[in-house]
């Protein structure tokens, strides 16, 4: 949204367009966009919606084919807007895709991330006032009802702002919303609940001021009717100040930093109820009721992420480059954090909260995908090092459990994006339980992050591609990182504290020597990628590896892929081994060798042909696989950190081979935001 920035049509087009594909990996079923029809000199305004099945090159495509769509036309005053789209309700078209409109001229239009939950009445109260719907989509209720609330307003003059509170007071479930209306030219109203958005801000000049402050309403708006149209616009123009003045400045709407972080660092994290609106070069936050615990007003901060860390450089897609930027990634986590020299670790987002988790009765770690595997993973040095009881939760299952939770357990909350709606619910649903709640995210201003007592950010730099790789293994650290925290002053376990710290320190070069198999297992990618399955099996400090390595597998290469604990081989899943199964074994030498070593002989006397992950120091197991990978060894707790890498890497090839666009693989999305 531009205000004194003349810019062409042909711009803003490109502007919303690339911000669209910077946060592709969010969706990609279909795109849409709606800029003004006309120019600023022409009186009348119209807004224009086009919408197209697919990633958002066909979208960009059918921009340029539009008739009467001069590229050249000037706006100083313009607003546009965008969305990639993640299908919840309704299949995948260009209907169904935002943003969804009110009625045929376009009057209100809108996007959405999330799910209204309550559609259905909507649509229903809205089909009894005679609105027609095309789409099937929930959103669709969202622009009808604006429309309503405007059609129906007691004061000529209501301001965008006000007709968007009456809408989200209607709505249930999640959401992140953007408005823009034919009645309201220039304007643009935002808003969320449970669903990320956030405000950018670029202006030439010096920002009058760093701190939004947060605007009530003193009325009811359920009793607006009442309101006479003097107050209404005397309400109005006190709750709207200038947070900028009134010097040249574009805002951006968007629900992630990666969108907008080419034209501006400086952010505004919009919190659940809040209203934005900007009108005439001034932006303004409104929230509905004013609560003892909200913050008076929300700050413009200055985020670090750098274009080039969204881009992808080199490499054919952003998954690869992510698997290859480990070495990096993981220096990043442990940076400021371990001291090598000393060997002691301090994680500054929990310090203060030490002794109280100390004193805790157990930790529950809740995660979803890959997130939940890195907490599968790090449980038993956890318990080794905590020495408490440690439940690992999928948050979805453990929401649906409604399982016990008391004040004195602590619950972590691990997600890449921060944003996962199960993980949040299930945050929430800790957080009502009195619990202190600790986030381990990757997303600075992520709801996870802001909404727990305290937390951990991995440091792990954007992950872009949808299948998570470089967050998997930072959340692995952190969360050892945190087991040597609670461990310092354990006497009995300070070698074993100063073996981790060591192995820690040695990992980004043994990260290095794995990535450097690279060839070696694209040519095992070659022998396997006409295969229907692929089994990945081990058992203890290695099991975690199993199941992130069969879902890099299903996620990219859609090969039906499973991760079985070896332990479990012999009750179920020996009936799959023959000679044509792919499986691949995961066998290092730890306290499970030996037991591995008994799998892998039950495996051979059915014939299978493992494919085996084994230790550079294991001269045994080789002798029985099919084909062998070697991987460096390191101490026993930290090697899954090492042992993942490579079936990230082939699952990668495999995908490749299979032919398939590994960063966007069909049906699922980088962060989901709906339950
Ligand atoms: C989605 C993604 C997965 C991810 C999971 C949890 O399903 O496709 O790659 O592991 O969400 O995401 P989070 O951001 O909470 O770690």
């Amino acid at each position: 949204l531009n205000y004194r920035v003349p810019r062409t049509r042909k711009e803003i087009f490109e502007t919303l367009i690339k911000g669209l594909q910077r946060l592709e990996y969010r969706g990609y079923d279909s795109a849409g966009v709606a800029i003004d029809g006309n120019n600023n000199e022409d009186k009348e305004r119209y807004i224009r919606l086009i919408k197209k099945r697919g990633k958002v090159k066909a979208l960009d495509e059918e921009l340029y084919k539009q008739d009467g769509m001069d590229l050249k036309a000037d706006f100083e005053t313009h607003f546009g807007i965008a969305h990639t789209r993640w299908a919840t309700h309704g299949v995948p078209n260009a209907v169904n895709s935002h943003p969804q409109r009110s009625d045929k001229r376009n009057e209100f239009v809108v996007i959405h991330n999330g799910i209204i939950t309550n559609y259905k009445d909507l649509r229903k109260f809205l089909e009894t006032k005679g609105y027609e719907f095309e789409s099937e989509t929930d959103t669709e209720t969202i622009p009808k009802l604006v429309k309503y609330m405007y059609d129906n307003r007691e004061t000529e003059d209501i301001s965008f702002s006000a007709l968007v509170e009456r809408v989200i007071q209607q709505l249930e479930g999640a959401f992140a919303l953007v408005f823009k209306s034919i009645h309201y030219p220039g304007e643009a109203v935002a808003t969320r609940r449970g669903s990320p958005l956030l405000i950018g801000v670029r202006s030439k000049y010096k920002l009058s001021t760093e701190q939004i402050p947060i605007l009530y309403r003193t009325c009811n708006i359920e009793n607006v009717k009442n309101i006479c149209k003097a107050r209404m616009k005397r309400l109005d123009s006190s709750t709207c100040l200038h947070a900028i003045g009134d010097k040249a400045v574009e805002f951006f709407f968007a629900s992630d930093a990666s969108a907008i972080i080419e034209h501006t660092n400086r952010v505004i994290f919009l919190e659940d109820d809040d209203i934005a609106a900007v009108a005439d070069g001034k932006l303004s936050l409104h929230r509905l009721k004013r609560s003892a615990s909200d913050d008076p007003s929300r700050a413009i901060q200055t985020l670090q992420m750098e274009l080039q860390q969204i881009m992808k450089g080199n490499f054919s897609a952003f998954m690869q480059k992510e698997i290859f930027e480990q070495p990096e990634s993981v220096v990043n986590t442990m940076r400021g954090r371990v001291n090598f020299e000393t060997k002691t670790v301090l994680l500054g987002g929990l310090k203060d909260h030490l002794k109280e988790i100390r004193r805790c009765r157990r930790l529950i770690i809740i995660g979803c995908g890959t997130s939940y595997h890195a907490a599968i993973a790090t449980r038993q040095v956890l318990e080794e090092l905590t020495e408490l009881p440690v439940m690992v939760e999928l948050a979805s299952d453990f929401l649906d459990r409604n399982t016990p939770v008391f004040r004195d357990d602590v619950c972590f909350f691990i997600s890449q994006s921060g944003e996962t709606a199960d993980t949040l619910m299930a945050l929430r649903y800790c957080k009502d339980h009195g619990a202190l709640t600790v986030g381990i995210t990757n997303t600075v201003g992520s709801s996870i992050s802001r909404e727990t007592d305290c937390g951990v950010h991995i440091n792990a730099g954007p992950e872009i591609g949808v299948a998570s790789t470089k967050a998997y293994t930072s959340q692995f650290i952190s969360l050892v990182m945190f087991g040597l925290m609670m461990s310092e002053d354990r006497i009995s376990l300070q070698n074993r504290r100063q073996e981790i710290i060591s192995g820690l320190q040695m990992l980004p070069e043994m990260i290095k020597e794995v990535l450097s198999l690279d060839e070696k297992i694209h040519d095992l990618a070659l022998e396997l990628y006409k295969q229907r399955s692929l089994l990945v099996m081990g058992r203890g400090y290695n099991y975690a590896t199993c199941l992130e390595g069969a879902l890099k597998i299903k996620e990219i290469t859609y090969m039906h892929s499973e991760g079985i604990l070896a332990g479990e081989l012999k009750h179920g899943p020996l009936a799959l081994i023959d000679k044509h199964m792919p499986v691949i074994m995961v066998i290092m030498k730890d306290p499970c060798f030996t037991k591995c070593q008994n799998a892998l002989q039950q495996v051979i006397a059915r014939q299978g042909r493992p494919i085996i992950l084994s230790s550079r120091e294991d001269t045994e197991s080789s002798k029985f696989a099919y084909k062998t990978i070697e991987l460096p060894h390191t101490v026993d707790c930290l090697q899954g950190v090492l042992s993942v890498v490579p079936l990230q890497l082939l699952s990668f090839h495999l995908a490749v081979l299979r032919g398939y666009d590994v960063d966007f693989p069909r049906n699922l999305a980088k962060s989901v935001t709906v339950e």
